[in-house]
């Protein structure tokens, strides 16, 4: 099996069918990453560049080790010092990369659409890390593989995602796995940071925390993206925490056995407690650890699968 596109630009774009296989296969390369010599030689000889311009710690991270573990050269490029800082366009970029024969191409863009633009001028594949408030097709993958892992489904259970829902490509790309993959989705958050019409993708909104957490079997939380914000959207980061905040005793009104997901990075204390992202029912270092397998999944079913079978 592979997956029959050249690029990975969004969760929107994928069949429940698509998102399946993606999960299966990082499922299977799991294991890879507990052996003592974590490698495999599936992509001996394919080179994948990371292209990011904005900056990040667990998606560059992860994609690089996913890379390594499956024998593809990784090559990291720092856009501070490439010849972006010169006014370089990104089709010139793309271009001039393209020359170098890469057989992968992850970019990371605050601009939506820059994926789908790169995607236009280079023949590689092309893998969206995350583009401005739009998509993290790779986040929402291992966010669904680690409530699968732990719910043994994802059929049916209810999906809080609460915060800044507006700026949050984690949120978009969320809604649309977990509803293709027949969850029900409610997101939460200020009536200022609830997006007009978000209903549309196929979840239900509120304002009210207490509504998203009752009977809730999965919580995740966002992080408030204060970078993306051009003016604020509350009054003050105290009172945002007060209500929207996760901490003990607002947890207590979901299930007992919910789980807890944050993509990273944490603000400590604004919109999840210390107590809460360290304690029993967080998952958040389980999605970073789930981010390398469902990486090296996409690596696999975009560059690598299909020389398996001609074998
Ligand atoms: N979840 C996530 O995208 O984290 P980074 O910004 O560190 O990559």
């Amino acid at each position: 099996m592979r997956l029959k596109r050249k690029d990975l630009l969004g969760i929107e774009d994928l069949k429940a069918e698509e998102i399946e296989l993606i999960l299966s296969t990082a499922e299977s390369f799991k294991e890879v990453s507990t052996r003592e010599i974590k490698k495999v030689p599936t992509l001996r000889g394919k080179t994948v560049i990371n292209l990011f311009y904005e900056p990040s710690t667990r998606t560059r991270t992860s994609f690089e080790i996913a890379a390594k573990r499956m024998s593809a050269d990784a090559v990291n490029i720092s856009v501070s010092t490439s010849s972006v800082v010169k006014g370089e366009t990104l089709k010139d970029t793309a271009k001039n990369l393209e020359a170098m024969k890469p057989d992968c191409i992850v970019v990371r863009h605050s601009s939506s659409g820059t994926p789908h633009m790169l995607a236009n001028y280079v023949g590689c594949s092309v893998v969206n890390a995350g583009d401005g408030a739009h998509e993290h097709p790779s986040q929402a993958l291992l966010d669904m593989l680690t409530v699968r892992e732990r719910k043994g489904k994802i059929a049916g259970l209810k999906i809080a995602i609460i915060g800044d829902i507006a700026h949050s490509r984690v949120a978009r790309s969320n809604i649309y796995g977990f509803t293709k993959l027949g969850a029900e989705v409610m997101v939460a958050g200020p009536p200022t940071m609830m997006p007009a019409g978000i209903e549309g993708l196929g979840c239900r909104a509120t304002t009210d925390m207490d509504t998203a957490l009752r009977g809730a079997d999965v919580i995740m939380m966002l992080r408030i993206q204060l970078e993306r914000q051009k003016e604020s959207f509350f009054p003050t980061v105290r009172e945002y925490s007060m209500v929207y905040g996760l901490d003990e005793a607002k947890l207590k009104k979901a299930k007992e056995d919910v789980i807890i997901l944050h993509p990273g990075p944490i603000n400590r204390g604004v919109e999840i407690s210390s107590e809460v992202a360290d304690g029993p029912y967080s998952l958040i270092l389980d999605q970073v650890t789930n981010g390398v397998a469902v990486r090296m999944a996409i690596f696999y079913l975009l560059l690598g699968a299909a020389r398996e079978e001609a074998r």
